[in-house]
């Protein structure tokens, strides 16, 4: 019995304390300028996920009908986001098979649906900004904050290469390794554009994993319009009952 207190204890510790760390490994993350509210942002960011992500990763939650509530309509969906053979009421599913990437990557690309939840938006916010050449890795690639990720980069002929590289500093008598990563350069897009990009597809990443959470705030606010109003009328019903008692 002991032995099974101690192994959850463990197992709960090592989540709580792992999570925080699987989030970001050590590497400060830029917050995502995103703005959840912004549809022309999302529409952006749809486009993007479509063009750029969903030929390796699926998003098998979403329905592509289901992008009307970011405001595209149906004729939108259909010429810009549907592949060939595609229905609108299909969900966003991939054409290459799990095994089949797995042998190309080492790797499956998972599921996107949810990502923004798991990981939060300033991770996906700072990795797809953290590409960098790195001869040593299958792909060529790695990240910054993914270290040794399987994933080369979908974005790089909009934000063009950046080279990367291990500098040795020494900090108070202790040598400690740097990773140093040079501007990226010959993409077709300025580190203005791209950064903007990536928040607009991050913003969509954040609709898509929870696609009600706007009128869930202005639900809340309702709520508690309604209840301050029930509660004025039930003092105001106490004020009269009590009325003739004093
Ligand atoms: C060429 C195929 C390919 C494309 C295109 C691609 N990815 Fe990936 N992605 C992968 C693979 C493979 C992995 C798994 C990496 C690993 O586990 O090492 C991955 C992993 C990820 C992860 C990390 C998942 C996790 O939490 O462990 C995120 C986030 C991600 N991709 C986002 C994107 C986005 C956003 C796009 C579009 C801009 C994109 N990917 C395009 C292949 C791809």
């Amino acid at each position: 019995m002991k032995a099974f207190i101690a192994t959850c204890a463990a197992l709960v510790a090592s989540v709580l304390i792992g999570l925080p760390a699987m989030a970001n490994e050590g590497v400060k993350l830029d917050r995502a300028p995103i703005s959840p509210t912004d549809a022309a942002s999302l529409q952006a960011g749809a486009r993007t996920f479509v063009n750029y992500c969903l030929n390796c990763h699926s998003a098998g939650l979403v329905r592509y009908n289901s992008l009307k509530a970011i405001g595209l309509t149906e004729a939108q969906i259909k010429e810009n986001l549907l592949f060939t053979g595609q229905k609108v009421g299909d969900m966003m599913n991939v054409a290459a098979r799990a095994r089949e990437q797995r042998e190309w990557f080492g790797n499956a690309p998972p599921d996107l649906s949810v990502e923004a939840r798991t990981r939060g938006v300033d991770w996906l916010y700072t990795y797809l900004r953290g590409f960098y050449r790195d001869p040593n890795t299958a792909t060529g690639w790695n990240n910054r904050v993914f270290p040794n990720v399987a994933m080369p980069h979908a974005m790089w002929s909009l934000q063009g290469v950046a080279e990367g590289h291990t500098e040795t500093v020494r900090i108070e008598g202790e040598e400690h390794h740097e990773l140093v990563i040079g501007a990226a350069h010959g993409g077709s897009m300025n580190s203005v554009q791209y950064d903007q990009t990536v928040a607009d597809l991050v913003n969509f990443m954040g609709w898509m994993a929870e696609p009600h959470a706007i009128e869930r705030h202005n639900l809340g606010y309702l709520v508690l319009i309604v209840l301050s109003i029930l509660i004025l009328l039930t003092y105001l019903l106490k004020a009269s009952y009590w009325k003739d008692v004093h």
